[in-house]
């Protein structure tokens, strides 16, 4: 199969590899001091407050402006990028209020996902999205992936200290020119290993299991 590099999949499709992920139950997953959870119409009005800005235009493909049009499609989208098998979730430390977003996808390559994210500007300096990436990987195991990467620009800095901090290592793949509404971009890949010795997600606080996957 030849490699699909699908980048951010902000069409909500074009993804070509299965997942489990197709039916519609809710995907929460509490891990890292975070609640991951499915964006929602109510969040419409922080996700402008979000994404309506240019550094998210520059560095990631989301729509700009981002307004309340947008957004309210966005997360219906969202909902229906399932069924390619990307899970698209807001990044929350209480289940309510998103402070960002993060996106786990296949890329057209056996067994490996694509992880990407943004965390709104008044909310940096958590680690947020390291800790969002690093809650998702035992989620991404069951799903089957043992190989994740990030695809990120060569001068995108502080993505580069997300990377790392996620346990992420650039790797020698071949530089990708991505044009990408008015700029372009020189992308890089990093990657890691999903082995298998991540930590378990710990049980939410219902009882239920942190991580519901239909
Ligand atoms: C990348 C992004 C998600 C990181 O947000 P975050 O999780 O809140 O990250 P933090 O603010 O906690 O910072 C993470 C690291 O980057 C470093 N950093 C942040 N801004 C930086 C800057 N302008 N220059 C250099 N380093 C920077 C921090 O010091 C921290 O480093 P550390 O892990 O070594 O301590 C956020 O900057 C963002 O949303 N950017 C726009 C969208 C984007 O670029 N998405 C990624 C596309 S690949």
């Amino acid at each position: 199969m030849i490699p699909v590099s699908l980048g951010w999949p902000d069409g909500g499709g074009g993804t070509v590899q299965r997942s489990g992920h197709t039916s519609g139950d809710p995907v929460i997953v509490r891990a890292c001091g975070l609640v991951l959870r499915e964006w929602q119409p109510s969040d419409v009005p922080n996700m402008v407050a979000m994404f309506n800005t240019r550094e998210m235009n520059r560095w990631t493909p989301l729509e700009y402006p981002f307004d309340e049009r947008v957004a309210s499609a966005y997360v219906e989208r969202a909902h229906r990028a399932r069924a390619g098998g990307t899970i698209q979730l807001a990044i929350t430390e209480d289940g309510l209020t998103p402070l960002g977003e993060v996106l786990l996808f296949p890329t057209g390559v056996a067994q490996t996902c694509e992880f990407a994210y943004a965390v709104g500007s008044a909310y940096r300096g958590r680690a947020l999205a390291a800790r969002a990436v690093r809650a998702l990987l035992p989620l991404a195991r069951s799903q089957g992936y043992r190989t994740a990467r990030l695809v990120i620009a060569v001068d995108n800095v502080p993505s580069h200290h997300v990377a790392r901090a996620a346990g992420f290592t650039l790797t020698q793949e071949r530089l990708q020119r991505r044009e990408r509404k008015s700029y372009v971009l020189t992308m890089a890949t990093w990657a890691r290993s999903i082995a298998g010795d991540e930590k378990p997600v710990p049980a939410g606080p219902t009882g239920f299991p942190s991580v519901r996957v239909p």
